[in-house]
């Protein structure tokens, strides 16, 4: 038995990997930032399962909360060796470069960026303290590399995420913890509500993704399950795509 901790888990991609991870036999520790009914409702699913939940509020941009997150998942589940950085945010505004402002940088910086960086440095300590041979799995997102001029921010935080999943891999190899970015393309929740019909074009009508579908948050989820059941154990630092093949170049 294994025991994750994953952000964001009340909802969307989040809640996809949690319940993919309890029906593969894994306790998870669900992280939500404000709504306590939800991440319950998920909890609830992953018991049904078998395997064991706890939610935790935290605010992964907040160093105090990170803290208390690991130590309320260590007591709840014991040694963790799985961390999924999965809690992100989307600009409240898509704003063109030329006249977005820091307000809006700032938030997605602390919240996409230096949250999971720093949880990232605290989850792998404790890995190395109790000698587990853990996974670290990070949620980047197609905009690691495609540029959106009308959300920079967001993008420059995905690639930031890029090169964490290379640092804390050459980093963490010694102690037998592997580390995997795992970049999701259009996936339909909350956050790509906003957008539906502008995508439901661009894949349906114009086959932006060769594989014409919306994503799912249990295609994320699935992939997160072959690096947690150690399906890659001579692979770190690798980037899966799961995109229904968008990062393609046809001619
Ligand atoms: N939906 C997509 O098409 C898509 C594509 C690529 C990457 N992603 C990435 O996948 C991840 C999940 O996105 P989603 O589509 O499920 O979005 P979502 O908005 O449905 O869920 C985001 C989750 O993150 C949580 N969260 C936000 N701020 C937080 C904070 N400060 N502390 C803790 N939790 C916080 C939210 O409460 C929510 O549960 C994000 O990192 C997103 O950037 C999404």
């Amino acid at each position: 038995m294994s025991a994750a901790i994953v952000t964001g888990g009340s909802r969307g991609i989040g809640r996809g990997i949690v319940l993919a991870l309890a029906n593969a036999g894994h306790d998870v520790v669900i992280n939500y930032a404000a709504n306590q009914t939800a991440a319950e409702e998920v909890a609830a699913e992953v018991e049904k399962t078998g395997a064991k939940a706890a939610v935790v509020r935290a605010d992964i941009a907040d160093a105090a909360d990170r803290e208390r997150l690991v130590a309320a998942a260590y007591d709840a589940l014991g040694p963790i060796d799985l961390l999924v950085n999965n809690a992100g945010v989307a600009p409240s505004v898509r704003a063109d470069i030329l006249e977005a402002g820091e307000e809006s940088f700032d938030r997605l910086v602390g919240i996409n960026l230096k949250g999971p960086y720093f949880l990232t440095q605290l989850v792998a300590r404790r890995m190395i303290e109790h000698g587990t041979p853990g996974r670290i799995v990070t949620i980047s997102s197609m905009s690691a590399y495609t540029a959106s001029v009308n959300r920079g921010d967001y993008c420059v935080t995905k690639a930031g995420l890029s090169m964490m999943t290379k640092l804390f891999a050459a980093r963490l190899a010694e102690h037998g913890i592997t580390v995997f970015e795992i970049r999701p393309g259009i996936v339909a929740t909350d956050m790509t509500g906003a957008v539906r019909e502008k995508y439901d074009r661009l894949i349906l009508e114009q086959g932006i993704t060769p594989i014409r579908r919306w994503g799912r948050p249990d295609d994320v989820g699935r992939a997160v399950v072959a690096v947690a059941q150690g399906l890659f154990p001579f692979s770190t630092g690798q980037v899966i795509d799961v995109d229904g093949g968008f990062h393609l170049r046809t001619l």
